[in-house]
């Protein structure tokens, strides 16, 4: 199973049945997780795989299991969940596992360790055939999304976010390296997605990675052009 097929044709599932997965399941999920590469190294991170009867959540539905993520609390922490995650994300839906990232649970137990709960991600099986084709994705246009017109950017474009709010601008350097940012929102917005759009960012980010696993390199660029309205959030070669 190729994880860059998966970017096509994935979709956020919110139907389960009960349907328990195997122990050697659970442990690929938990083997893939523990190689998966992060965007950033040095940022702790951890995860705990639990039952519906662990989440608080406002959702009308419940998943068989769910990853309660959690972070070192700094700068580009959000960021890095959301590439190591949207990779697992990619992994399970390319095993016809179901998932779907949840911003409004909480744990009712925390995991006892130093770092910040981030945010969760539903997953199981499904009844319901969990691909489509990329003609069903409601997404923005290529063009609404860069200052020019690259197919190359076709993986970030197709990428999950909170609220399908697509943060993410695009824009070309001279030297065939790209800037990410992140759309400024509103102050009422601004309350419910700065730290998803956050998230979000990294999503876009990994399928740029899982798309260009050879050639991509995340860095930042201190001479970076300023965007009215947007926030720079970093640079990468593909
Ligand atoms: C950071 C993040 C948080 C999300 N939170 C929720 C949520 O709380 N509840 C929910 O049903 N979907 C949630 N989603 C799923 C998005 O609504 C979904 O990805 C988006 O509408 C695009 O649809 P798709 O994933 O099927 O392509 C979240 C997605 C992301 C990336």
């Amino acid at each position: 199973m190729h994880l860059d097929d998966i970017i096509y044709k994935r979709q956020s599932i919110r139907n389960y049945n009960n349907q328990k997965l195997s122990d050697e399941c659970i442990n690929s999920i938990e083997e893939f997780i523990d190689n998966v590469k992060p965007l950033y190294p040095n940022i702790k991170s951890d995860y705990e795989i639990v039952d519906s009867s662990n989440v608080k959540t406002i959702m009308n539905w419940k998943a068989p299991y769910y990853i309660q993520i959690y972070g070192q609390d700094t700068e580009n922490c959000f960021k890095n969940i959301g590439f190591i995650y949207q990779q697992v994300d990619l992994y399970l839906q390319g095993n016809d596992i179901g998932s779907c990232w949840v911003g409004v649970a909480k744990p009712r137990k925390y995991k006892d360790d130093n770092l910040k709960y981030i945010i969760t991600m539903a997953f199981g099986k499904s009844d319901e055939d969990i691909s489509r084709s990329t003609d069903e994705f409601k997404r923005k246009s290529l063009d609404e999304i860069s200052n020019n017109y690259d197919d190359k950017l076709n993986v970030a474009r197709l990428a999950p976010s909170a609220m399908n709010s697509q943060p993410w601008y695009f824009t070309h350097n001279n030297d065939d390296t790209y800037n990410i940012y992140r759309k400024k929102q509103n102050i009422i917005k601004r309350r419910i997605l700065d730290k998803l759009n956050q998230i979000d960012i990294g999503i876009a980010l990994a399928h740029l990675y899982v798309a260009n696993r050879d050639s991509f390199e995340y860095f930042t660029n201190k001479d970076y052009e300023k965007l009215d309205g947007y926030i720079y959030e970093g640079s990468f070669k593909i």
